[in-house]
C-alpha cells in the first residue's frame, strides 16, 4: 500500500514538473521517474530559435554597492551582545527578545509538542497495522490455503469511540484555552503601564514612524529606534493599502488598515538590531518593505530623539544641491525641516543619519544614494518615486546636499 502511494507522489510530482516547464515555454525533456515509468511528453526536436538581444537603449541597471546583511554584520561587531542580523536568526521566532514574541514561541511550542504526539501516535499504529497485515498474508501464503485471513472486523466499539471523541475534544479545549491566554497578554487594548507611543503609518512602500510628545512630533522613516527595556505601545496605520507589522523578534503580525487603528506593542529586552518586514502583499514592492528596529540604551534614545527634533543642518557648501532640491519636484513629496512640507514621501530632515535608504534593502552610501535619485525604478522597480532626469552635476550637487542631512 505504501509503495503504491510513493509511486503516486512521483508521478503527481514529475507532472507538475512538467506542466512547470510547459508554462514556462521549455522545451519537454522526457523525464524518468524513481518508480522507473516515462511521464514526459514526446521530445520536441524543433530547435527553437535564438532569442534576439533586447536593445538596450536604457542606461545599464545599477547595481547597489554592498549589502544590507554586510552593513549590519559591521554594526554588530561593534555591541558582541546583539542579536544576529545575518543567517536565520535575522527573524527567527524562536529567537524572542520581547514579552509578545515569547508568549507566541511558548505558545508555538506547545502547538508543536501536541502535533509530534498526535504524528507518532497515529504513524505508530500505521506501521503495526501495515506489520501485522504482512505478517498475516506470509503466514497464509505458506499454508496451501492462498487466500488471504480476513482481519478481525470490530463494530460499534464503545471504548474506541469515547477515547477518539474525548481525546481530540480536550486537545482542543487545552489549545483553545492556552491561546486565549496568549492573546489576553498580546493583544490588549490599553497602552501598558510607562509605555511609549509610537504611530507607524504603512505606504507603498515604506514605512512612516512618528514620535508624538511635548516637544513636538519627531517624523522618520523605516529605521525606527526605541528605548530598551520600555514598552512601545505601536498605533498603526495605513495611507494607503493594507500592510501588516511584523518584527517576528519582538511581536507578532498586525495589519495597518486604511480608515482604521490598530495597536500592538513590544518591549526590547536589549540593545541590537531587530529586523521585519511588511507581512501583507501590498503590490509590487511589498518584499522591499522592510523594517529596522533599533533597540538603544535609554541615554542614546534619547540622544537620537533630540538630535531628530532638530530642524534640517544648513550648510553653505551645498547650496547648490539645496536649490535643486527645491527647485524640483523634490518638495512636493519630502518634508525637510525648514525647506520643504510635502507628505507622500520618506521625511528627509535627518536622512544622512540613518543606515539604509528604499525601506532597508539599501545601504545608505553616496553612490546608493546618487543612483537612486537617479532612477529609483532602477533599483526598485514599480516603486513611485520617478526618476526626474537631473543631468549629473544636478545629481551630484542634490545627493551631496542629502548627504549633509544628518
Ligand atoms: Cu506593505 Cu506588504
Amino acid at each position: 500500500m505504501l509503495g503504491v502511494r510513493f509511486a503516486i507522489a512521483i508521478v503527481l510530482i514529475a507532472s507538475l514538473c512538467v506542466a512547470s516547464r510547459l508554462a514556462a515555454g521549455a522545451p519537454v525533456q522526457p523525464m524518468v521517474s524513481a518508480a522507473g515509468a516515462s511521464v514526459g511528453l514526446p521530445l520536441q526536436d524543433v530547435a527553437s530559435p535564438p532569442v534576439p538581444p533586447i536593445p538596450s537603449a536604457a542606461p545599464p541597471p545599477y547595481t547597489i554597492k554592498g549589502s544590507v546583511a554586510e552593513m549590519d554584520a559591521r554594526l554588530v561587531v561593534c555591541d558582541p551582545n546583539a542579536p544576529p542580523v545575518s543567517g536565520a536568526g535575522v527573524t527567527g521566532i524562536f529567537a524572542p527578545e520581547s514579552p509578545p514574541s515569547r508568549e507566541i514561541r511558548d505558545l508555538s511550542y506547545l502547538v508543536f509538542a501536541i502535533c509530534i504526539v498526535i504524528f507518532v501516535v497515529v504513524q505508530g499504529f500505521l506501521v503495526v497495522a501495515i506489520v501485522r497485515g504482512i505478517r498475516a498474508r506470509r503466514l497464509a501464503n505458506r499454508s496451501e490455503n492462498d487466500s488471504s485471513p480476513e482481519p478481525v472486523q470490530i463494530y460499534g466499539s464503545i471504548p474506541i469511540e469515547i477515547a477518539w471523541t474525548v481525546i481530540p475534544s480536550i486537545i482542543v479545549f487545552v489549545l483553545t484555552m492556552v491561546t486565549i491566554r496568549t492573546l489576553r497578554d498580546i493583544d490588549i487594548t490599553t497602552p501598558p503601564e510607562n509605555s511609549m507611543e509610537v504611530v507607524a503609518i504603512g505606504h507603498q512602500w515604506w514605512w512612516e514612524f512618528r514620535y508624538p510628545g511635548p516637544d513636538g512630533e519627531v517624523v522618520t522613516a523605516n529605521e525606527m529606534h526605541v528605548p530598551v527595556g520600555r514598552p512601545i505601545w505601536l498605533r498603526l496605520e495605513s495611507a494607503d493599502v493594507i500592510h501588516s507589522f511584523w518584527v517576528p523578534r519582538l511581536a507578532g503580525k498586525m495589519d495597518l488598515i486604511p480608515g482604521h487603528t490598530n495597536y500592538t506593542w513590544f518591549s526590547a529586552d536589549r540593545k541590537g538590531i531587530f529586523l521585519g518586514q511588511c507581512a501583507e502583499y501590498c503590490g509590487t514592492q511589498h518584499a522591499h518593505m522592510l523594517i529596522r528596529v533599533y533597540a538603544d540604551e535609554p541615554a542614546d534614545f534619547e540622544t537620537w530623539l533630540d538630535e531628530q527634533r532638530k530642524p534640517a543642518v544648513v550648510d553653505a557648501s551645498v547650496d547648490a544641491g539645496r536649490r535643486v532640491f527645491a527647485e524640483y519636484a523634490c518638495l512636493n513629496c519630502h518634508t525637510i525641516d525648514g525647506l520643504s512640507d510635502g507628505m507622500f514621501g520618506p521625511n528627509l530632515t535627518h536622512l544622512a543619519s540613518r543606515n539604509t535608504i528604499g525601506s532597508g534593502f539599501i545601504p545608505l552610501d553616496r553612490d546608493n544614494l546618487r543612483a537612486w535619485i537617479d532612477d529609483p525604478n532602477q533599483l526598485k522597480p514599480g516603486c513611485n518615486m520617478p526618476s526626474l532626469k537631473l543631468d549629473p552635476p544636478e545629481l551630484d550637487a542634490v545627493t551631496d546636499y542629502l548627504m549633509t542631512l544628518h
